[in-house]
């Protein structure tokens, strides 16, 4: 089986449905951020305080292409993977690409309690959230694949993908 990539805003769901949807097809789970995150030894907050975010955006290419070496995987990617699209054309190549999205009032309330997302550590996050869906709404819409998670558990999210994928 080629990979299965989760993309889609943060605090969409795709951590946690990436996780459970790799046990119930009993392959391999690896969230993109985390791999970053152990491979240099710090946060993606400080990655983006120290570096900047374009510097984040050369890791995130890079790593997403170190990963994508491997078949058989459940990748969860960072909300801004889209943002160059020959992430996209690349994950395309090497499996399909599924897309979590919610309402704004779901994602700022699924990210209001943590701190380390440095885009949402602003004054406003819910105009942020808008500003950042409308600037990338093109780029979610290439999904294989998309699913609204407003109302769905992880577990029913989960199960949806696996209907629809097999
Ligand atoms: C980002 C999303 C974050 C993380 C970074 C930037 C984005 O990942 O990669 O803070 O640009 O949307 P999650 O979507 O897993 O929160």
């Amino acid at each position: 089986m080629k990979n299965l990539y989760l993309i889609g805003f943060m605090g969409t769901g795709k951590s946690v449905v990436g996780k459970l949807l790799s046990v119930k097809l009993g392959i391999e789970f690896v969230d993109l951020d985390s791999y970053i995150q152990s491979k240099l030894n710090t946060t993606i907050t400080d990655i983006f305080a120290q570096k900047g975010e374009d510097y984040f955006r050369q890791l995130e290419k890079h790593f997403l292409n170190e990963i994508s070496q491997e078949d058989n995987q459940v990748i969860s990617c960072g909300g801004g993977i889209v943002i160059d699209q020959k992430n996209i054309d690349f994950m395309k190549q090497r499996g399909k690409i599924i897309c979590l999205n919610a309402s704004i009032d779901k994602i700022l309330e699924r990210t209001r309690n943590n701190s380390n997302r440095p885009l949402l550590n602003v004054e406003n996050p819910q105009a942020r959230i808008k500003h950042l869906l409308e600037q990338r709404s093109d780029k979610y819409a290439q999904a294989d694949l998309t699913i609204d998670t407003t109302q769905l558990t992880p577990q029913q999210v989960a199960e949806k993908i696996i209907a629809d994928i097999s």
